[in-house]
């Protein structure tokens, strides 16, 4: 998946999405989780086409920005309805997989379920928390939950969620 074609999803998931993109779960989080997870399927072997399509999904089908069970699930059947001819049928059960369950509080054998969950975890900072290491699935997602907050950004380049966020509109915004 080139940039272009996750922005151009990107886009459209912005319709559906009717909470704040700059939110907690919005797409500013969503960018950080593809960054996060491209970083760490480096090392994890991970699918990355399944790990990107996983960062723009898994929170785009929420209704609030709390707990709202069953918002995983809404997510995989938004992402079966979008990616299903994209991706093999082995690629699109673990996205499936990845986004229905990953609010369930689980870890993962599989590298790229896992990625994809170490992925969002890791962007924990913004809820000014640290990583939760029982919840880690990956050996290198727990070497960067270890880290401090100022080691973690620094490794992925992020920029502190307390800065103001850049370049995120919906199309009728910009
Ligand atoms: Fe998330």
């Amino acid at each position: 998946m080139t940039d272009a074609e996750f922005a151009h999803l990107e886009a459209e998931l912005f319709d559906d999405y009717g909470l704040p993109l700059n939110g907690l779960h919005g797409a500013r989080h969503w960018r950080r989780v593809d960054k996060l997870g491209r970083l760490l399927a480096v090392y994890t072997n991970a699918d990355v086409e399944v790990v990107r399509r996983f960062a723009l999904f898994h929170d785009s089908q929420r209704y609030n920005d709390e707990t709202d069970v069953g918002h995983g699930q809404r997510a995989a059947d938004r992402a079966r309805q979008f990616c299903a001819d994209e991706l093999s049928p082995e690629q699109m059960q673990l996205l499936y997989l990845a986004c229905a369950s990953h609010e369930s509080g689980l870890t993962s054998d599989d590298p790229t379920i896992g990625t994809c969950w170490d992925a969002d975890r890791l962007d924990i900072d913004r809820l000014d928390k640290l990583p939760w290491l029982t919840l880690i699935s990956t050996e290198l997602g727990a070497r960067i939950a270890k880290l401090s907050t100022f080691d973690r950004l620094d490794w992925a380049n992020l920029e502190p969620w307390t800065k103001k966020p850049r370049g995120i509109f919906r199309e009728s915004q910009s």
